[in-house]
């Protein structure tokens, strides 16, 4: 590694406070590419001004679309309409975002022009076979990799055609995929999910004036169709308040307010699998904005219990587990997780990076091929390797709060492909975090 930002975290503490924390990242992605396809100007407020959803900004500007800001999470987009795209100049790198990769993948499919996606070394190691196959059955031309990776090369057809398709994997980013190449394939595009997972593009389209049509578990879209302008207000990220909910509910004498937070029921499993260990999470002030709830959360410090994690909240947290296996390791006797092994293929081996790091701190950590089993106990310090994992950075930073003695984590730089000033937010409610170059 050419250059280690390093996380030192003070043991103890406690958190509280009332803070925002910044943007979701998944409905900024989603916000510049139907803004940037749709007619007319989209505001966008609270966006994530993060590196992943500034990958996707990047790349629309790359293709022509004239996008101002984000100015303190503002961006206005001048839709070029749906076929109003330009070849980029050069290849488009999207860094270490997979939603960039794996959504663009399905609205480059329809696009008259080539282009090439790349990310960075570890978006250059995650499985995009998920999404060409099945573009490739819409008659997609498409290549990665003899490995099934990045980079992927897309080339012009003539016209897609619909699929009805069965995801093999519960992933709101084929999803996504499939439904945003369908807009571009002639008939209707099908796609059917093993169980549900964020739904932000198909609420999106609808509020962009996309019709997305529904039956038990299928979602599907018509081809051919055009997206209007509208305004968005992007919530605070649900992801990233875990680490406040986890952080909270472990430091005792903690009492923390967290606002605005997005509360989409299909994003909620943290919140449904913190309360099951015992954390005292109180939700109020529910609104809906832009088609999407959101709600001020107060979390108070609690006696945590160890549970057997029920599979159906898999989807529904999928981006939470580093924070939660943390909540797991300051809990009272055993968590079991299974039906995880997508984890394995994050921005990290989210399994094998977490049982290392929490085996440093004096925890026993036993991954399985989902999952993991983790015996709470007490943490020790020590110094841990995020592998380049923005969540997996974060959850051992809120381990501190619990450890005996200091944590040190390594290779930090890319909290800021989610989180941006994490740091000095954390510390503003109690954290004891440095950063270091070292
Ligand atoms: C995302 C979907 C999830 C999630 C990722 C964001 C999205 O990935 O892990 O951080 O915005 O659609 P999968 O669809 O691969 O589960």
């Amino acid at each position: 590694m050419s250059s280690n930002l390093q996380f030192r975290v003070g043991p103890g503490g406690r958190l509280r406070g009332d803070i925002r924390v910044p943007g979701d990242k998944s409905i900024s992605h989603r916000s510049i590419m139907l803004g940037s396809l749709a007619r007319g100007v989209t505001r966008v407020t609270g966006f994530l001004e993060g590196e992943d959803a500034l990958a996707t900004l990047q790349a629309f500007r790359d293709m022509g679309v004239q996008i101002e800001g984000p100015d303190n999470g503002a961006v206005t987009i001048h839709g070029v309409g749906m076929d109003g795209l330009q070849p980029p100049e050069g290849a488009l790198d999207l860094g270490n975002s997979g939603t960039s990769m794996r959504l663009l993948a399905g609205l480059m499919a329809g696009q008259g022009f080539e282009i090439t996606l790349l990310g960075d070394e570890s978006l250059s190691r995650r499985p995009m076979k998920r999404v060409t196959d099945p573009l490739k059955l819409m008659g997609a031309e498409i290549n990665t990799t003899p490995k099934g990776t990045a980079p992927l090369i897309i080339r012009p057809v003539d016209g897609l055609r619909a699929i009805d398709y069965p995801m093999p994997v519960a992933s709101a980013q084929v999803k996504s995929c499939l439904l945003l190449a369908g807009m571009y394939a002639e008939g209707e595009t099908w796609v059917t999910e093993p169980a549900p997972t964020r739904d932000h593009t198909e609420r999106m389209l609808r509020g962009f004036g996309y019709d997305v049509m529904q039956d038990g578990p299928r979602r599907g879209v018509r081809g051919g169709g055009e997206l209007v302008a509208c305004d968005i207000d992007v919530p605070a990220d649900i992801s990233s308040a875990a680490f406040f909910l986890v952080g909270a509910s472990i430091a005792t004498e903690s009492d923390l307010t967290l606002r605005h937070v997005g509360m989409n029921p299909t994003r909620d499993g943290v919140i449904n699998i913190l309360r099951v260990m015992g954390a005292d999470i109180q939700v109020s002030n529910e609104r809906e904005v832009g088609g999407e709830p959101v709600a001020d959360l107060r979390v108070r410090s609690a006696r945590l219990k160890g549970i057997r994690i029920p599979e159906d909240q898999v989807p529904l947290a999928i981006d939470e587990f580093p924070a939660l296996f943390v909540a797991a390791a300051c809990a009272e006797g055993e968590t079991v997780l299974t039906g995880a092994g997508e984890l394995r293929v994050k921005e990290s081996d989210r399994i094998q990076v977490m049982a290392d790091g929490l085996q440093v701190l004096g925890i026993q950590a036993e991954p399985t091929a989902d999952g993991i089993v983790i015996q709470g106990g007490q943490m020790s310090g020590g110094r841990v390797d995020s592998h380049g994992d923005h969540r997996i950075a974060m959850a051992f930073a809120m381990g501190a709060l619990r450890a005996a003695g200091e944590i040190r984590i390594d290779d930090c730089a890319n909290v800021n492909t989610s989180f941006p000033g994490f740091a000095e937010l954390a510390r503003s409610v109690g954290l004891q975090v440095s950063v270091n170059d070292v």
